[in-house]
């Protein structure tokens, strides 16, 4: 694996949650595996007034904590923090950009860097555009010295409006070539494996299509509530928080054509021709093809767990959706006509994001079935947990007469032992380093993606009789999302946190 070039990673708020949980442990294992340049160091800003000492010892107590590596050398933690550094900032304005011009310069020739920066924005993002003007300002996304790339959060705007504004704006200063917008999902391996099961073998792609496929559904359900982000998810809700993003790229990733190499641009066009062919919502059509909901007190497995209503930061009367189903469809050659339904939601009964294709029925029906289930054969990709595969089709129950039981072919990537599946962050920021952006989404694939989402924004912003259901904590989420889908006796499928069940009462 290439190494990248010596470089300085700057992170904005790290102080926050995400640079202890996620980035500062990702560098470290990038750091384990001899994936960093010989030559690297982390510039932390952050308002909080703390000292580069007391930033190493917080940092090196999140490796500690949150590291996904399989054992920690305390020894390599503490070799690893040196190169750590914190500056704290009042107000992100102009004169704490030239200190840090000024401290970059300084880290740079002590290192012998040559120039090549990443700016991480780990910030709220009402921060973003100070952030890339002011660095603008200071000179520091030049790239005459070396490289300068920008990382940046989701959200990516509001709506289409916000996220069109941020994309001018930033284009006013900076290339796109330099923005990485980071969408974690794309990070995830099995998210990855998603190309590779569909373009490296050649037995799914014949049938990949409305000829044989009745139907996809895709669900990413969380078993947490909103947890201390009360305050950012109660002006955001599960469409801007999940499915404008994560959930929209993995329909991209699933329904696109083969692209025409492995190309940054090949494979984002693809997405994009995905999104573009999406059929549009009428805001009429809002309440028949888009289900919300919002969790309710309740007792989870005899433990009281408190309304999204009652959580912390969030409004007494909030509307504010935990829970969103969507039906639409893909208006082209190889999906017109067959239904998408995605759903995601929070305090769900179980944390999994799972792909579920369901294949057609065979036209017609020979043998008997176990408990007169319709014969359907159903192929699913697990992103997480027990990531893996499952094809689950008929087979003859031993013994006389001919009667079909469904059964399971799976593949877990745990049976791969002793290979970790990397987090996604290490992923994603080796990519940066390496300036290879496949996995970040364009700024037409997001405009393209709130384009999507407008009508349905609109609707419930318009329009207060669109119902927000309640649905207990821990339950599956409004009943109402099962009459979304297609078909009699169909329903979501309930994963269970073994690939290979799916009950509704099974081992969470
Ligand atoms: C984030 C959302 O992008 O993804 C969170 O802001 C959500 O609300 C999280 O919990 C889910 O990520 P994962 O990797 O745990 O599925």
């Amino acid at each position: 694996m290439e190494n990248p070039k010596n470089l300085i990673i700057v992170i904005f708020g790290a102080s926050g949650d995400l640079a202890s949980r996620k980035l500062i442990p990702a560098i470290f294992s990038l750091n384990s595996q001899k994936l960093l340049p010989l030559k690297f160091a982390v510039i932390g800003i952050g308002r909080t007034k703390i000292t580069t000492e007391e930033f190493r010892k917080k940092m090196g107590d999140a490796i500690v904590t949150y590291s996904e590596e399989k054992s920690i050398e305390i020894d390599t933690v503490d070799t690893f923090i040196k190169d750590l550094f914190y500056l704290s900032m009042d107000d992100y304005s102009p004169v704490g950009f030239e200190g840090l011009k000024a401290f970059l310069k300084v880290t740079d020739d002590d290192y012998g860097i040559g120039g090549n920066y990443i700016f991480y924005m780990a910030t709220p993002p009402s921060m973003y555009e100070a952030i890339a003007v002011n660095l603008e300002k200071a000179g520091l996304t030049g790239q005459s010295e070396g490289f300068r790339r920008i990382i940046i959060e989701k959200p990516f705007g509001y709506d289409l409006d916000s996220g069109r504004m941020l994309n001018r704006k930033l284009h006013e200063l900076i290339s796109e070539e330099q923005i990485f917008r980071i969408d974690h999902y794309l990070g995830k391996e099995t998210v990855q494996n998603l190309l590779v099961t569909r373009f490296a073998n050649g037995m799914f792609e014949p049938l990949w299509n409305r000829n044989y496929i009745h139907r996809i559904e895709i669900t990413s359900a969380e078993s947490i509530g909103v947890e201390e982000r009360g305050g950012y998810y109660d002006s955001s809700g599960a469409l801007r928080d999940m499915v404008q993003n994560h959930l929209l790229q993995m329909v991209g990733l699933t329904a696109m054509e083969p692209p025409s190499s492995l190309d940054a641009n090949a494979i984002r066009n693809e997405i994009l021709k995905v999104f573009q062919s999406l059929q549009p919502i009428s805001e009429e059509d809002v309440p028949l093809q888009v289900i919300r909901g919002q969790y309710t007190e309740s007792l989870i497995r005899g433990v009281a767990v408190a309304g999204y209503r009652n959580e912390k930061g969030v409004t007494a009367n909030s509307r504010t959706e935990t829970y969103v189903a969507i039906k639409f469809f893909i208006n082209n050659w190889r999906w017109g006509g067959v239904p998408f339904y995605i759903r995601t939601g929070k305090r769900l009964p179980t944390r999994v994001t799972e792909i579920v294709i369901h294949f057609k029925q065979t036209p017609h029906h020979l043998f008997q079935r176990e408990s007169g289930k319709l014969p359907a054969n159903q192929l699913i990709i697990r992103i997480q947990p027990d990531e893996g595969i499952l094809l689950k089709f008929d087979m003859k129950e031993p013994g006389a007469g001919f009667n079909v039981k469904n059964v399971n072919m799976d593949f877990h990537y745990s049976d791969l032992a002793d290979i970790r599946v990397p987090s996604a962050y290490e992923r994603l920021l080796h990519d940066v380093m390496l300036g290879d952006s496949t996995l970040f989404s364009r700024d037409d694939e997001v405009e393209t993606a709130w384009k999507f989402l407008q009508p349905v924004q609109q609707a419930w912003k318009n329009n207060p009789d669109i119902k927000v259901f309640g649905y207990p904590a821990g339950t599956w989420g409004p009943e109402h999302a099962n009459d979304l889908i297609e078909g009699e006796g169909l329903t979501w499928r309930y994963p269970c946190k073994n690939l290979a069940d799916d009950e509704l009462y099974c081992e969470l």
